[in-house]
Order: C-alpha cells, then structure tokens, then sequence
C-alpha cells in the first residue's frame, strides 16, 4: 500500500520526506486555507520534495468552469492529480478530463456505487473518507473492503482506492487489511506510526547493556 501525506504544510512534507516512505501528498482547501499561502505556490513548492502524485483540489461548481479550472491547476506539474468532488457535475468532468489524460482524484466518497460511477468515469483515485463516515456512525473499513472487492471483480478498473480521512493508526492498519492501494495521512499520524513504548524500552535497556563494553 502506498503512502501519502495529507497536509499542505510544506515543514511537515520535508521531515517527512527524509523518511523515504512518502509516495504523494494530498491536499484540499482547508488544509492550503491554513497554511496562510497561495494554493499554486505551495503546490509547486511540494512539487520540489516529493516526486509522486499530488492531488490538487477544484472548487467551480459549473461544468466548463470546473474544466477549465482543472486543466489550468493540472498543467501546474506533471505530478497535479487534480481533485474533484463526487456529484453530477464532479462525474461529467471527470470523463471529460480523463479522456483528455488528466489525472483525477474523486474525493469525498461515501458510497460503494459513487466509487464505481467514478472508476467508470475515468478517475485515477477515489478518496473514500473513513473518519467521516465514522464520526456519523456508519463503518468506513465496510466502504473500504466493498470498493476493493468490487474493483478486483472487474479487471477493467484500474482506479485506485485512496483512503482519506484517517484519523489514527489503527485506521492505517485496517484500510491496509480491507485491500486500499493508498492510505493518506495526516503527519501526526505517520508520527505515531513510527512509535512503540516497546520499542524506547528496549532502545533504554540496549544503551544500558551497552556501557558494560566499549563500543567498536
Ligand atoms: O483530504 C481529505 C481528507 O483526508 C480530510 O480528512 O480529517 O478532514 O475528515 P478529514
């Protein structure tokens, strides 16, 4: 399963990219919005360290607006997945635009049959958000598990299931399980991903044993 960052926050990106587990980033409105910057600058800032794909998010709400802004935010970087939300207008320029060879990500997905429509519509990824559906109550890792089983069942498909909306580690571990081929993060997460208190004992005990030789 690959491994994306959810953050435009360009400090995080590069700790994290030292790590040599980061294959793309995610962004959307928010996450730039608190960043206090340009959404262009900070994508082709990103564009500089990491090299994979990098969802960017469209706003219009209008079909030939919503094209033209994708097409502009994709000729950015080659690595621009553009991001475009789920709906009537979402999925007419999503098959518009993937014939054309843009990158898509479909984001907010909430539903088996809203993947399958933007699988079918050409998109890249589609973003099932798994915290969201679990704030309200409803099981994410089932949205997870039927996207996967339904993509495999049908060869054709080649998009790709982007889980998002990850709030902790466990979460990680179960869209792995369910089959998503990425999960993306927040950096918090990928902080506690790295933790064990197993893992700092036996680092103290080591360092301890240690001072009983000198070391080579
Ligand atoms: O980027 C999309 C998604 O990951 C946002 O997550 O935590 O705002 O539900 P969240």
């Amino acid at each position: 399963m690959k491994i994306f960052l959810d953050t435009a926050n360009i400090d995080d990106i590069r700790t994290a990219a030292k790590l040599g587990v980061v294959d793309g980033i995610t962004t959307n409105p928010s996450l730039v919005a608190k960043e206090g910057v340009q959404y262009k600058d900070r994508i082709l800032e990103i564009a500089e360290v990491i090299d994979g794909p990098l969802s960017a998010e469209c706003v219009s709400l209008e079909i030939s607006e919503l094209c033209e802004e994708a097409r502009r935010v994709a000729s950015w970087h080659p690595n621009v997945v553009v991001k475009i939300p789920m709906g009537k207008v979402g999925l007419e320029a999503i098959s518009t635009l993937s014939s054309e060879g843009i990158k898509i990500n479909c984001t907010l997905i909430f539903s088996v049959n809203q993947a399958f429509l933007a699988a079918k519509a050409g998109a890249t990824f589609v973003s099932p958000f798994i915290g969201r559906l679990n704030d309200g109550g409803a099981d994410g890792m089932i949205l997870i598990r039927e996207c996967a089983t339904i993509f495999k069942n049908y060869p054709g498909i080649s998009t790709e299931i982007l889980a998002a909306s990850i709030r902790g580690p466990r979460d990680v571990t179960d869209v792995a399980l369910a089959g998503a081929h990425v999960a993306t993060i927040p950096p918090n997460v990928l902080a506690q991903m790295i933790e064990h208190p197993l893992t700092d004992r036996g680092i103290d005990a080591f360092l301890a044993d240690a001072k009983s030789y000198d070391p080579v």
